[in-house]
């Protein structure tokens, strides 16, 4: 695998070894990683000639300095996994590298109501900063082909709805990969790192929250199920509960009522000892 710290020395690089048909696969990431990020590097080393993973803790989507600092930092660890599973190029930009202009020249990407819905009514600007490094980032490698995790179903929709207005979806597609989880259910993600072995069997209750709202979509009214899901993640101490909620799949508008035909997805973001945890699975 070979290094890159700047955008310059990867594009040298990327122009001296890409022909026409070359297909370049990228997975974005804010390193920590684990098997969910391995998962998508899979898939992009089975569907392209080129696999490219970019490690960079974005501070411009973090919308709590205290988040941003506590994010976990394994980059030795990270490095090995990568080696081991024969990424091709590991873009390493440090924060000048990304906004050269510094951070409060932002672009503000016009991608609707998704920006201000779930995860974006308790992130304010959560999105932008991720379309930002994220735009930037596809500049830089260019890739025909974008991996990224069903696990931020949201993230994905405005990544896809980022594509569409910047016109890139012309040349880049975006490939959702499935959620990868750890043998008790628990989702797989960098910040569970910072949760201790107890907390880790508390937090198998959102898994277990979102297969209950499935088995029982058909049997009970929406609103119950999810103020029960409420109820029964705060007795275990989830705190704050940002959101249980049941949504139609393509807007992610929140539903009261089920045709049984509309894709409906149920996702979860709630707190535990300080550390945000969100699920989701697809009812239908
Ligand atoms: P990060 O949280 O590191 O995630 C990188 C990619 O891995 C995302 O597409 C995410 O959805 C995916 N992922 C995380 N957990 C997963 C799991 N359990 N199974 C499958 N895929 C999983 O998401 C980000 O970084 C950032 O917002 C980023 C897109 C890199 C922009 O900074």
């Amino acid at each position: 695998m070979i290094l890159f710290k700047t955008a310059e020395q990867l594009k040298i690089h990327l122009n001296s070894i890409k022909k026409s048909t070359t297909k370049i696969g990228f997975v974005p990431t804010m390193g920590a990683l684990h098997e969910g990020h391995l998962s998508l590097l899979a898939m992009s080393k089975e569907e392209c000639d080129i696999t490219i993973c970019s490690i960079f803790v974005n501070p411009t989507q973090f919308n709590e300095t205290k988040d941003f600092e506590l994010y976990p930092v394994t980059m030795e660890h990270d490095i090995l996994l990568l080696e081991k599973i024969k990424c091709d190029l590991l873009f390493l930009p440090s924060v000048t590298e990304i906004y050269p202009e510094g951070k409060p020249l932002l672009t503000q990407y016009p991608i609707g109501p998704i920006e201000t819905l779930l995860e974006g009514s308790f992130r304010p600007g959560h999105f932008q900063g991720v379309c930002n490094v994220v735009h930037r980032l596809l500049k830089i490698v260019q890739p025909q082909v974008l991996f990224m995790g069903q696990k931020d179903y949201q993230q994905c929709m405005v990544i896809q709805k980022l594509l569409e207005i910047t016109h890139l979806n012309t040349t880049i597609k975006l490939n959702i990969g499935a959620t990868l989880r750890a043998a008790s259910g628990l989702a797989l993600s960098s910040r569970n790192l910072r949760l201790s072995e107890a907390d880790k069997q508390k937090a198998l209750a959102i898994a277990q929250s979102l297969a209950f709202i499935k088995q029982n979509i058909n049997s009970s009214p929406i609103a119950a199920l999810e103020e029960k899901v409420r109820f029964q993640l705060a007795t275990l101490g989830f705190d704050p509960i940002d959101y249980v909620c049941v949504a139609n799949a393509h807007t992610l508008e929140p539903i009261t009522e089920w045709d049984h035909e509309t894709p409906i997805i149920a996702l979860i973001a709630a707190f535990l000892n300080g550390i945000r945890l969100i699920d989701n699975i697809s009812l239908n």
